[in-house]
C-alpha cells in the first residue's frame, strides 16, 4: 500500500488571494491529502437557510488545481449562533447541571434529536452537493467526539433518551431494580419515568446506574455519527472517516468505528506527555521534546482495529501546541520520527495539523507547518523529507503482530462506575501491559475481547469486566478483576473470576495507595490492586510470604494482581519460551515495530542510542527491509 501525508487547512481563515500559493507549496512539499471544513458551518449556512456554497466550492478547486485531495469535514462540532436561537435547550450540561454555553466549540449534546436532525440536513446538503466531487477523496464526521469531554451530558433531553434506552434494555421497572439491586437504600422505580441520571445525588449513584448511563451515553454519540454516515453514503462512495483521541474511554469506539471505513486519530504527542500520560516527574523532564515512547503507538494499534485494519493519523502535531500546561518545542526530528513510527504501524495517511498557524481566536499559540507570518516553521522541512523518504521506499509492509492485548470500553465504563482505588484507571492497567510487551521488542495488535486467541501466540486480557467464552484457543492471560462482575455490575453467584476454565475464586480483594506495593517472590511487585485467592490450579507465582500471586489451568492464566513493570517483564518470561517468543530488553527509549517487509527502529531518546549493532540519533528512525 501506498502511504502519503497531507495537513489540516482552513481556508475561510484566510483571504482567497494566497490559497492557490498555499496549494502550490502544500503539492511542491509532498503532500497528497488536504482537510478541510469541519468548523465553516457559519460561512456555509451564515443564516438558517441562506447558504454561501461559493467560497468552498473555489477552496476545493484551488486545491484539486494543485493535485491536491480533500477531505471534507461535515461541520457539525460548531453550530453556528443562530443555531442556539431556533433550538435554546440543545446545549449540554455538565455533571453539576452546569450549562455548556456558546463561545468555543461542541456546544451540543448529543441527544438532542432536534440538533441532530440539523446535522442531519446540513450533512446531506453537503453530501449532495460534494458527493461525486472528484476533488473530494474522502469525508470526516464531525471533530473529535467527546472533544472537552463531550460525550456525556445530563441535560433533560438526555434524561428522557436514557428512560427510553432503559426501557429497551430492561423491558420493565421490576426487570431493571433486580438488574441493579434497587432494593438497597430503597432506590427501587415504579416506572421508568422516574428515573433521573446518575449526577448530584447525595452520595455516589448506584454504579450499575452509573454504568447503564455510560452505555447509554456511548451509544448516543454512536447514533449521532451514524446519522451523518447514512447521509454521506447516499450521494458518496468515498471512504468515511471520523477522527478519534488518545486516551478518550467515553464512548465505545468499536462501536462507532464499525459505521467508517477509516478510523483516524489525532496525536499530539508533547500535549499527551503533559496531559494525560501519567507519566512522572523524571520521565516527563526526559521525553518532553518527543512524547512518551509508547503512548502514539498504543493508540495507532488500538485504531488500527476500530475499523477492520484501516486507518489514519488524522491530525499530527508539527511544533508547540495551545493546551497543554506547557507547551515546548519537539526535538527537530519529531515530527518525522512521529509520521514514519505510524507509517510502521500501518497508517495510511498522516495529516499535519495544521497547515498555517493562525493569528487569532484561541488557537494562535498552536504551532503550524507554516508560521503565522506565512514563512516555513520548522516542521515543513521535516514534513517534505518525510514525503521524499515515502517517494523512495513505497512499500513499508502491513502491520503484523504475534501478541494481541484486549482492550475493551465496557470494562472501562465498568471501573471507571466502580473503581475501589483511587487509581484504579483500565487504560493505565492495559497500558502498563503495552509497555512492558514493547520493551521486550514485542509488536503488539490490541483487539476487542471478540478476538479469537488461537491467531496469536499470547493474548492478554487485564481487567475485563466479564470474560467471553470465545477468549479460548490460545494462551490467554487474564486478571485481575477479570469476569469479577456480571454484566450489570453485581458480584457474580459463586463470586469470580468468573472464568469457566478455572478452579480459582478471589475471595477479597484490596486496592493499594502508591507507598504499599506487594512484593513478588522472585522479584517484582504488584502495585494498586491485589486479589485473595483459593484455588486448585497450578500456582506460577506467588507474593512474598506465599500467598498464591498467578495460577494456570491448560492455555488460561490468572494474574489475581496489578503487575509492576519488572512483574509484567517476569510473566512474559515464564511464557516466552513455550509461547515462542523471542524476548528483547530494549534500551528504555528504543522501540522496534514490525511489518511484513520491514523492522522500524525509533529512538524516543534525548540522546543517541546504541543496541547491538546499531547507533541511533536522538529522534532517530531505522528501517531494515526482512
Ligand atoms: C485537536 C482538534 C483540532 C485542534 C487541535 C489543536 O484536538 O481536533 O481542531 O483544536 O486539537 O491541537
Amino acid at each position: 500500500m501506498n502511504r502519503s501525508l497531507g495537513v489540516c487547512y482552513y481556508p475561510e481563515h484566510w483571504p482567497e488571494e494566497i490559497w492557490d500559493r498555499d496549494a502550490q507549496l502544500m503539492a511542491e512539499t509532498g503532500l497528497t491529502w488536504v482537510r478541510i471544513g469541519e468548523f465553516s458551518w457559519s460561512r456555509l449556512e451564515p443564516q438558517l437557510g441562506q447558504f454561501d456554497w461559493g467560497w468552498l466550492d473555489r477552496a476545493i478547486a484551488a486545491l484539486g488545481k494543485a493535485g491536491l485531495k480533500v477531505i471534507l469535514g461535515t461541520p457539525t462540532a460548531t453550530p453556528p449562533r443562530w443555531m442556539l436561537d431556533k433550538h435554546p435547550d440543545m446545549l449540554a450540561h455538565g455533571s453539576n447541571g452546569e450549562i455548556r454555553k456558546f463561545g468555543s466549540r461542541r456546544h451540543y449534546c448529543f441527544s438532542h434529536v432536534a440538533y441532530r436532525e440539523e446535522a442531519r440536513r446540513i450533512t446531506r446538503l453537503m453530501a449532495e452537493r460534494y458527493g461525486a466531487n472528484p476533488i473530494i477523496a474522502a469525508w470526516q464526521t464531525d471533530n473529535e467526539y467527546d472533544c472537552h469531554d463531550t460525550a456525556i451530558s445530563y441535560s433533560t433531553h438526555a434524561k428522557h433518551a436514557f428512560q427510553d434506552w432503559c426501557a429497551q434494555r430492561y423491558q420493565s421497572p421490576q426487570a431493571l431494580n433486580a438488574a441493579w439491586g434497587n432494593v438497597f437504600w430503597s432506590m427501587e422505580y415504579d416506572s421508568f419515568d422516574q428515573l433521573d441520571l446518575p449526577n448530584q445525588t447525595v452520595t455516589e449513584p448506584n454504579p450499575s446506574h452509573v454504568l447503564a448511563f455510560r452505555r447509554f451515553s456511548s451509544d448516543q454519540v454512536v447514533l449521532f455519527n451514524r446519522v451523518q454516515c447514512d447521509e454521506i453514503r447516499k450521494y458518496s462512495d468515498r471512504p468515511i472517516i471520523h477522527n478519534f483521541m488518545g486516551r478518550i474511554t467515553a464512548f465505545d469506539h468499536y462501536d462507532l468505528g464499525a459505521d467508517l471505513d477509516i478510523s483516524s486519530w489525532d496525536s499530539y504527542p508533547m500535549g499527551f506527555l503533559l496531559d494525560r500520560v501519567g507519566a512522572d516527574e523524571t520521565a516527563q523532564a526526559h521525553y518532553l521534546r518527543q512524547g512518551d515512547p509508547d503512548f502514539q503507538a498504543f493508540h495507532h494499534d488500538l485504531y488500527r482495529a476500530t475499523s477492520a485494519g484501516r486507518w489514519w493519523v488524522m491530525e499530527q502535531q508539527p511544533g508547540p501546541v495551545n493546551w497543554a500546561p506547557w507547551n515546548p518545542a519537539p526535538l527537530p526530528g519529531m515530527p518525522r520520527l512521529w509520521a514514519w513510527e505510524a507509517f510502521a504501524h500501518g497508517a495510511e495517511t498522516v495529516c499535519y495539523f495544521r497547515w498555517r498557524q493562525a493569528p487569532f481566536a484561541q488557537e494562535q499559540m498552536h504551532a503550524g507547518l507554516l508560521r503565522p507570518d506565512r514563512s516555513p516553521a520548522p516542521a515543513l522541512a521535516e514534513a517534505a523529507q518525510v514525503a521524499a523518504e515515502l517517494a523512495e521506499v513505497p512499500y513499508v509492509g502491513t502491520a503484523t503482530a504475534p501478541v494481541a492485548l484486549v482492550f475493551d470500553y465496557d470494562s472501562a465504563y465498568a471501573w471507571e462506575s466502580q473503581p475501589q482505588g483511587a487509581d484504579f484507571d483500565y487504560f493505565q492497567l492495559v497500558f502498563d501491559c503495552y509497555r512492558a510487551l514493547r520493551r521486550a521488542g514485542l509488536s503488539v495488535d490490541v483487539v476487542p475481547k471478540s478476538v479469537d486467541p488461537s491467531a496469536y501466540k499470547i493474548t492478554f486480557a487485564p481487567g475485563l469486566l466479564t470474560v467471553p467464552e470465545s477468549l479460548r484457543g490460545g494462551l490467554v492471560v487474564a486478571g485481575p478483576r477479570a469476569g469479577s462482575k456480571t454484566e450489570e455490575l453485581t458480584i457474580p453467584e459463586g463470586l469470580g473470576p468468573d472464568i469457566a476454565r478455572l478452579s480459582t475464586k478471589v475471595t477479597f480483594v484490596e486496592s493499594l495507595p502508591p507507598f504499599a506495593p506487594m512484593a513478588l517472590a522472585g522479584g517484582g511487585a504488584f502495585i494498586k490492586w491485589r486479589e485473595a485467592i483459593e484455588t486448585t490450579d497450578a500456582v506460577i507465582l506467588h507474593l512474598e510470604g506465599g500467598a498464591p500471586a498467578a495460577v494456570r489451568q491448560g492455555q488460561m492464566i490468572y494474574i489475581a494482581g496489578w503487575p509492576d513493570d519488572a512483574g509484567w517483564r517476569r510473566i512474559l518470561e515464564m511464557l516466552a519460551e513455550q509461547a515462542g517468543l523471542d524476548l528483547l530488553n530494549l534500551p528504555p527509549d528504543l522501540r522496534l515495530r514490525e511489518t511484513d517487509s520491514h523492522r522500524f527502529w525509533f529512538n524516543y531518546g534525548p540522546r543517541a542510542v546504541t543496541y547491538q549493532e546499531m547507533t541511533l540519533p536522538a529522534a532517530g528512525v531505522h528501517w531494515e527491509a526482512k
